[in-house]
């Protein structure tokens, strides 16, 4: 089998990339590891920057959320009983796009079935070949057999576990990373959301989410510790916990119903740079993870995608080699700001377990600088509506 860009990961990074690439007459085959059914039950991101929802209008695959997706103006942000509403459209011109991370993906195997677009599942890339020569060779299981795929390029688009960051050899590579002491424990249900914006929650007990995926449709976090189990926290307790978090106000009104899902999630910040080697280049949680506070890990894969497709239409279609050559660069410097962002609003918002009185009274300071300040506030609303790419 031979293709121009081989794409490792068929989670919303590599279906993106390969929609795009097609739309601009570049051929492409994906491969995926696990079943279609396995990653649309992945329940994960629920808010778009205005950045990924142009993108995936430019893709083809926005119209079915542009009917379903709720268009948010405003965040708020609480401490015990304090809130803090923000308008972020006031502030910034933009808003955010209330839409989930499974529908993204339903939508983009969508527009990949509607143009034939070759998207193979259970084919687990296995070895990844001559990144520094001519053409790569990749290597997959596939229905029991071992299958090759020849390229010109390969993105790898894998995810944290995939194996295209590691074919990349330590000596080119340099790792960052901070891994908090807590997750977060989530919880999908069929109730009406808690409040109409969401509500980022400080409190001493420790961090609270309430989010949404439509009108019916809720989705709650409470910050846990990494010793936690699921098994230790049945649905009820999650319920409890979550009303002690929240506003007193927010949480009378709270409808609560049977979980849908729940999971537990660790919160960790990391970058490998670059984010290319040789014919590689990796793209989404392949590269970088950010904690989930602000919403950015999946954004952050569609602006790579975004960088990554604009530089192999040059390539392809004008001959001009500029944006392979400067993407790890372009794409790392937007990184590395969203990391900053995801690590100042985790910082400020959770209950750190080595937390003293000194730093406690600074994340407090924080909260009363947003309070405060239109500044602080146009700060945090233009980061958290999603840089310029
Ligand atoms: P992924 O979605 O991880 O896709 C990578 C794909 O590569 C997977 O489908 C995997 O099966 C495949 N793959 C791996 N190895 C191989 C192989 N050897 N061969 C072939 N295929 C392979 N972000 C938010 O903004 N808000 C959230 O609430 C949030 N919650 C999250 C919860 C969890 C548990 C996780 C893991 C992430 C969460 N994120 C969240 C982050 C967000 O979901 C990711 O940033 C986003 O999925 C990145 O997309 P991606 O395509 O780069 O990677
Ligand atoms: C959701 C997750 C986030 O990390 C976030 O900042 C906002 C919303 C969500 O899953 O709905």
């Amino acid at each position: 089998m031979k293709t121009q860009v081989a794409i490792i990961g068929g989670g919303p990074a590599g279906l993106l990339l390969s929609q795009l690439l097609d739309l601009h007459g570049i051929d492409s085959v994906v491969l995926e590891r696990r079943s279609r059914d396995y990653v649309l039950g992945r329940i994960r991101a629920g808010v778009l920057e205005q950045g990924t929802v142009d993108l995936l209008r430019a893709a083809e695959a926005g119209s079915r959320m542009d009917r379903e997706g709720q268009i948010h103006d405003g965040v708020e942000i609480s401490w015990h009983d304090e809130r803090l509403h923000v308008p972020i459209k006031d502030l910034t011109g933009r808003g955010v796009m209330v839409y989930g991370q499974t529908e993204v993906t339903h939508d983009l195997y969508d527009a990949r079935d509607a143009r034939g677009g070759a998207v193979l599942h259970e084919a687990e890339v296995t070895a990844i070949e001559g990144l520094e020569d001519d053409r790569v060779t990749i290597r997959f299981t596939h229905e029991g057999e071992e299958n090759v795929l020849e390229a010109d390029f390969v993105a790898g688009c894998d995810g944290f576990h995939g194996p295209s960051r590691k074919a990349i050899p330590e000596s080119h590579r340099r790792e960052f990373e901070r891994a908090y002491p807590f997750g977060w424990l989530g919880l999908l249900s069929k109730t009406p959301p808690a409040a109409p914006e969401l509500i980022y929650a400080a409190h001493d007990r420790g961090f609270a989410l309430c989010s949404m995926r439509s009108d019916t449709l809720s989705r709650y976090y409470v910050q846990v510790a990494l010793t936690e189990k699921l098994e230790d926290w049945p649905e009820e307790r999650f319920w409890d916990e979550l009303r002690t978090r929240i506003p007193a106000d927010v949480a009378e009104g709270l409808v609560t119903g049977p979980a849908i899902e729940m999971s537990i999630a660790p919160l960790r910040s990391f970058v490998s740079e670059p984010m290319r080697y040789g014919r590689l280049f990796l793209a989404g949680d392949s590269a970088h993870i950010v904690p989930p506070t602000g919403a950015k890990g999946l954004n952050l894969a569609a602006s790579d995608v975004y960088y990554l497709h604009r530089a192999f239409d040059q390539f392809y279609n004008h001959r001009n080699s500029t944006g392979i050559d400067t993407y790890s660069d372009q794409a790392l410097s937007r990184v590395w700001k969203c990391e900053r962002f995801s690590w100042w609003m985790t910082s400020m918002l959770h209950d750190f377990p080595q937390t003293g009185a000194f730093e406690r009274r600074m994340q407090r300071a924080e909260f009363e600088y947003l309070q405060l300040s239109e500044t602080a506030r146009k700060s945090f609303a233009e980061n958290y509506v999603g840089l310029p790419y």
